[in-house]
């Protein structure tokens, strides 16, 4: 076992854990650990834009932007820190562009904006031009960044070390145990303060638009260690996964004008969001593409629909509805627009499936994308063990494995890479503040023991049950369970399945004894992380009797604000079973004691 020693210790290196690594160390000695290369983090997979209201094209504000965001998490996002992510979203992009982050740019050299899901003016109630972006690569673009930021300001990096364990001592988090996976070796780092950035969870369904790494390791870790999960019923399902494989075509697509048309050629979100259409949020096209499905309109009677941006379609949809540019004259757009704007989609569809987006339609279905919920936080990353909001010293979360919750049941479209720059900031420097406050506390006895006999255990077992199978088997129940539609039935037999799952999961055998790039062994140790969240996510699926953003009840189809507007906190308790409590959503209240957001029902 090798010692490492760093005031602050981030955990992931996507745009959440690098902005808190560039944050806190411009104060303390702060190292970043990864089980990637750091720009190989799953935030360059997110592509459309980052959503700040700077009225670069049209007018627009931050208020707009918080109603939208309040409105499209279906009144279970915590207000007041919604509103702390949408103000501070004008100076945090305008940060990156110094940094240098190449965003497009209109002709006056303003960083360029387009309109996305969910946003809009809050007048006219038609789509805003809001998501910041660098042609479809917004997201890589900002890791380079901020990876480039962190090397400059001489960030520690521990990369292809994967973290298999959280270090706990007098009721705080004191460090991290990291399994080295070039060598095997077991490595534990002392920490003053710890920050899980880690990523989602979405392999557990079979058709997802996260990279294969992205299996729930710092949510895992943190649930076996007490730590609560907040809101786990609420997954994102985006509506445009490429069919069958579900790679993201980004929402980016309908912003530029792209409409979704279904086997009798009909745009059908017309019916289903007469104001937006295509451009309502994700929760409300995922189950619109559904219910084109379920009554035969998928494309051949199958399930899935055309995502059309040709621009001979896009023009006619432009001149029905009146669009224009923000000069007033008719908005059209042509073939090099369209590769100019949208290169890697364009490049995926050839790739995949030998589609030219500007000749032909692409094949799309909607695809698990996203988690609103996770480790609960509050703005500055600290992590919230119970009801009363109490924070675990030393402990941080941020980016998609937190939940602080600024997106309640249902995330808008651009607003996961605000989450990561705004509130990975505001981590780093609570990190650098609470270091710089607090001595050391030591480590636990025999700290790493208990992981590095639970590592050993799975590399030398010789039982029958195979990893790949098991996750095959969990991909499907998932799928077929817990999905975009959902009853007490699937969700109670998703339960009880996952149990059986995890059952068999304890006989396991894999065939590398090895400790070299020993990726069996890891990603059974991965798939144990998935076994933990998806139990957790469907027992809280299960005990809401209720229909809010992504949790969508076929036999409660209608959201209850008396009984449910509240959070679930999810806690794995040491037996295997699973312990639920709740905690009231955080409203934020006129001066004449009335709501500033009063909860309507949602119409697009
Ligand atoms: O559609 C997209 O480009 C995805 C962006 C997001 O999830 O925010």
């Amino acid at each position: 076992m090798q010692y490492h020693k760093h005031e602050a210790v981030i955990v992931g290196a996507g745009g959440a854990g690098l902005m808190a690594a560039l944050y806190a160390s411009r104060s303390v000695d702060t190292a970043v650990i990864s089980k990637l290369y750091p720009t190989r983090s799953h935030t360059g997979a997110a592509q459309g834009g980052i959503g700040a209201a700077l009225a670069n094209l049209e007018e627009d504000h931050w208020e707009w932007h918080a109603y939208d965001t309040v409105k499209g998490a279906d009144w279970m996002g915590d207000e007041p820190e919604i509103e702390f992510m949408c103000r501070e979203a004008i100076d945090v992009v305008i940060e990156l562009e110094h940094m240098g982050l190449p965003f497009d740019r209109t002709p006056e050299g303003k960083i360029s904006q387009r309109p996305f899901g969910g946003h809009t003016n809050n007048i006219t109630h038609r789509p805003v031009r809001r998501a910041a972006h660098a042609a479809d690569r917004t997201g890589h673009m900002i890791l380079q960044t901020l990876y480039q930021q962190c090397i400059k300001n001489n960030v520690n990096f521990y990369d292809e070390f994967q973290v298999v364990d959280l270090l706990l001592n007098e009721g705080k988090a004191v460090g991290v145990v990291a399994y080295e996976i070039a060598t095997g070796e077991l490595h534990v780092f002392h920490a003053k303060t710890v920050l899980f950035a880690t990523g989602g969870f979405g392999r557990m369904w079979k058709i997802t638009s996260n990279a294969h790494a992205y299996t729930g390791d710092g949510n895992g870790i943190a649930a076996r260690r007490g730590i609560p999960m907040q809101d786990l019923e609420f997954f994102q399902f985006h509506p445009t996964g490429i069919r069958g494989m579900g790679i993201l075509i980004t929402e980016g697509v309908r912003g530029e004008g792209g409409v979704l048309i279904n086997n009798e050629g009909e745009r059908f979100m017309d019916r289903y969001a007469p104001s937006v259409k295509d451009l309502a949020s994700r929760d409300v096209v995922s189950r619109a593409i559904y219910l084109e499905i379920m009554a035969g309109r998928g494309i051949n009677g199958e399930d899935w629909v055309w995502l059309d941006i040709r621009p001979e379609t896009v023009n006619k949809y432009f001149e029905r509805d009146d669009i224009r540019n923000p000069d007033g004259t008719p908005r059209r757009i042509d073939a090099d627009y369209v590769r100019k704007k949208l290169p890697d989609i364009a490049d995926f569809t050839k790739t995949y499936l030998g589609v030219d987006p500007v000749v032909d339609p692409m094949p799309v279905q909607p695809t698990a994308h996203y988690a609103m919920g996770g480790i609960p936080t509050d703005v500055h990353g600290r992590v919230l063990i119970d009801e009363e909001r109490t924070p675990m010293p030393g402990f941080y979360a941020a980016g998609e494995c937190a939940c602080v919750s600024a997106h309640g049941a249902n995330r808008l479209g651009t607003n996961s890479l605000l989450d990561l720059v705004v509130f990975g900031k505001q981590a780093g420097l609570d990190m650098a503040r609470y270091c710089q406050e607090n001595d050391w506390t030591p480590l636990p006895e025999n700290a790493g023991q208990e992981v590095a006999e639970m590592l050993e255990r799975i590399r030398t077992n010789d039982g029958h049950e195979h990893v790949a199978t098991l996750r095959t088997e969990l991909q499907q129940l998932m799928t077929k369970n817990v999905s975009v539609f959902r009853t007490q039935e699937l969700l109670d037999e998703a339960v009880e399945e996952i149990q059986k799952l995890r059952e068999r999961y304890k006989h396991i055998g894999i065939q590398d004894k090895g400790k070299t790039f020993n990726t069996e062994l890891l990603q059974a140790w991965e798939f144990g992380n998935l076994l933990d969240l998806a139990l957790l996510t469907a027992t809280s699926a299960a005990n809401r009797t209720e229909s809010r953003g992504a949790h969508a009840r076929d036999d409660y189809p209608d959201r209850d604000d008396e009984n449910w507007m509240k959070h679930t906190l999810a806690w794995l308790q040491p037996d295997g079973t699973v312990k639920l409590s709740y905690k009231p959503v955080r409203r934020i209240l006129n001066p004449d004691g009335t709501y500033k957001y009063p909860a309507i029902k949602r119409v697009y």
